[in-house]
C-alpha cells in the first residue's frame, strides 16, 4: 500500500499513535495492507509522514497488542492477521504462535462433526461398533468402582496411569508395568512423542499414506515430513530414504493400517527392525487395530521382536472398546516412558481414574475380551455388507478397493485419478460422509482415494450408505468429466 497516504490530524496531539494506529487497521481491514505485507521500517514512515519515530514505534506496538501486527527482531514489523468481525478491534489469530496457526486444518473436526450428524451416515470417522459396547455391563461396573474406591476415584491419580491399569496392560503384553504409560487417547501419546523428541526441521519417516493425526503432530512440533510407501512397505527403499534424509524417528501403522488397511509380514517386520537397529532410528509402532481380525491374528508387534529397545509402541482403546472414553496406552523403554510421562503431567496432569478403573475390571474379569470377540465378528460382518452395497449400488463398481483382514477401513480408489472431492460434496447433499484420501498424505496426494470406515455405521444402515454413495456417484457422474472414467470392478 502507499503509506504516505495515511492522513493524521496534528490537532489531537498525544493521540497520533493511535490515529497511525487506526489507520493501519483500516488498511488491513480493507486488504490495503495484506497477511504477510511488510510493514516501512519505523524510521522510513516516520519521515514518510512527518512525525516521530516514537510515534510510529507506538502505533506499531499498539497494533501489536491487537494480534494485527508482528515484529520478528532484525527482519521487521508484518502484518500477520485480518480483523475478525466488525467492531472486534483484535484479532485472537494474530496471537497465534505459527505452528497453531498451521494446525488450522479443520480435517479432523469435519470427520468428527459428520459421525453425530444424524442426516448423514458417516463412514468418515474411525469408530468401532459403538451399538454393540455393553452399556449395562458398563453401568453396572462403574458403580461398582465407585464402591470399592470411594472417593478416592474424585480425587487426581498418578501422571502415568492407574497402577492396577498399567499392570493389566503391563501382563497383556508381557512387559513391566513401569514400561507402560496410560495415555488420555493415542493421539496424546502421538503429541507427547512429537513434543519430546522433535525439534523443527526434523525429519520424519512416516507411512505414505498414514494416520492424519500422526501427520498433524509431527506437523504442529515443525518436522518435515518424508513419506515411505505404506503399501509396498519395501524395506529396501526406506535403507534409501533413511541415508538420504536423516530422519529423527519413523512412524509406522504396520497392521490394519488406516487408511490402507495392509498388514506388514514377519519377514517385513524384522527387516524393519534390522533396519532401525543398525541406523539407531527409533520407531513409533502406532497400533490400534491389532486385536481387531476378521480370521486369522497378524503376526506379533514389532516392539514384541525388537531386541534394541527402539520401539515405542501405541495403543489404545477407542478401536477395541470406546473412543469416548480416551483410554490409551504407550509401552516402551522405563527411560523414555518417565520422559514422556513428565511432559504428560503438562497437558493433563491425569487421565480420568474412574474410566481407568472401570476398564482395569473389564480387563481382569475377562469382559473386555468377549467383547473384543464381538467386534471381530461384527466388523467382518459389516465390511462385507459395505463392499456388497457398493458393488450393488455404485454403477458397475465405481470404487476399486482390496478387501481388508481386520481393522475398519476399506480404501478405496476412484477410476481416473481424481475427485474424492467432489464425490464428498454430492454425498454430503445425499446423506453420507466418507474421509476424503488427501488428508492421509502429507504432501498433494490422493485426491483420487478415499476411507470408508465400516465399523461405526449400524448394520442395518449400511447398504443405504452405499445407495446414497450411488446417488452421488451418478450425480457426479454427468457433471464432473473427471468421474465419468470407465469403471473398474470391486474386488
Ligand atoms: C493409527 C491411529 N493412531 C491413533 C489414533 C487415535 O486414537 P485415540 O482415540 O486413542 O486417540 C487413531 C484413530 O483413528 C488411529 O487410526
Amino acid at each position: 500500500m502507499n503509506f504516505t497516504a495515511l492522513s493524521l490530524d496534528r490537532r489531537l496531539g498525544a493521540q497520533l499513535y493511535l490515529q497511525l494506529a487506526d489507520r493501519l487497521a483500516t488498511a488491513i481491514e480493507c486488504d490495503d495492507a495484506a497477511v504477510g505485507e511488510r510493514l516501512p521500517a519505523e524510521r522510513e514512515l516516520a519521515a514518510q509522514l512527518g512525525v516521530s519515530r516514537t510515534t510510529v514505534a507506538a502505533a506499531y506496538r499498539e497494533l501489536e497488542a491487537r494480534g494485527l501486527v508482528r515484529a520478528h527482531v532484525g527482519r521487521g514489523t508484518y502484518v500477520c492477521a485480518e480483523i475478525e468481525e466488525a467492531g472486534i478491534p483484535f484479532s485472537w489469530r494474530g496471537k497465534l504462535t505459527p505452528s497453531a496457526a498451521s494446525a488450522a486444518d479443520p480435517a479432523m473436526v469435519d470427520l468428527l462433526r459428520w459421525s453425530s450428524d444424524p442426516n448423514l451416515i458417516s463412514f468418515a470417522a474411525g469408530a468401532p461398533a459403538l451399538d454393540r459396547f455393553p452399556q449395562e455391563t458398563f453401568n453396572e461396573i462403574s458403580q461398582l468402582i465407585m464402591q470399592r474406591h470411594g472417593l478416592a476415584v474424585l480425587g487426581h491419580g498418578p501422571g502415568e496411569g492407574q497402577p492396577l491399569l498399567r499392570h493389566a496392560i503391563a501382563r497383556r503384553h508381557g512387559v513391566r508395568a513401569e514400561q507402560v504409560l496410560v495415555l488420555s487417547g493415542s493421539q496424546q501419546g502421538l503429541d507427547l512423542i512429537a513434543r519430546c523428541l522433535l525439534e523443527r526441521g526434523d525429519v520424519v519417516l512416516l507411512d505414505r499414506p498414514g494416520y492424519l493425526g500422526a501427520i498433524h503432530a509431527f506437523r504442529a512440533a515443525g518436522a518435515t515430513l518424508v513419506g515411505w510407501d505404506a503399501v509396498r512397505a519395501d524395506v529396501a527403499e526406506l535403507e534409501d530414504l533413511i541415508l538420504r534424509h536423516r530422519p529423527k524417528l519413523l512412524y509406522t501403522t504396520p497392521t490394519f493400517q488406516n487408511p490402507t488397511g495392509r498388514t506388514l509380514g514377519i519377514g517385513q517386520r524384522k527387516d524393519l527392525l534390522a533396519l532401525a537397529g543398525r541406523y539407531r532410528l527409533p520407531i513409533v509402532e502406532d497400533d490400534p487395530y491389532r486385536e481387531l481380525y476378521f480370521a486369522a491374528p497378524p503376526p506379533p508387534a514389532l516392539h514384541d521382536l525388537d531386541s534394541h529397545g527402539t520401539v515405542i509402541r501405541l495403543g489404545t482403546f477407542s478401536k477395541s472398546f470406546a473412543p469416548g472414553l480416551r483410554l490409551g496406552w504407550l509401552v516402551a523403554a522405563p527411560a523414555i516412558v518417565e520422559q514422556l510421562a513428565v511432559v504428560k503431567l503438562r497437558s493433563d496432569l491425569n487421565t480420568p481414574n474412574l474410566t481407568q478403573l472401570v476398564l482395569e475390571e473389564f480387563l481382569s474379569s475377562g469382559q473386555f475380551d468377549r467383547h473384543v470377540e464381538l467386534l471381530r465378528g461384527e466388523h467382518a460382518r459389516r465390511a462385507a455388507l459395505l463392499t456388497a452395497g457398493l458393488t450393488k449400488h455404485l454403477a458397475a463398481g465405481a470404487l476399486r478397493a482390496r478387501r481388508p483382514a481386520g481393522g475398519m477401513y476399506l480404501w478405496c480408489r476412484l477410476p481416473d485419478g481424481q475427485c474424492a472431492r467432489s464425490l464428498l460434496h454430492a454425498g454430503i447433499a445425499a446423506g453420507v460422509a466418507f474421509a476424503p484420501g488427501e488428508l492421509f498424505y502429507a504432501d498433494v496426494a490422493g485426491g483420487d482415494r478415499l476411507r470408508l470406515c465400516f465399523a461405526s455405521v449400524a448394520a442395518e444402515q449400511i447398504e443405504e450408505g452405499a445407495r446414497r454413495l450411488g446417488v452421488a456417484w451418478a450425480k457426479l457422474a454427468t457433471a464432473e468429466p473427471c468421474l465419468r472414467a470407465q469403471v473398474v470392478p470391486m474386488v
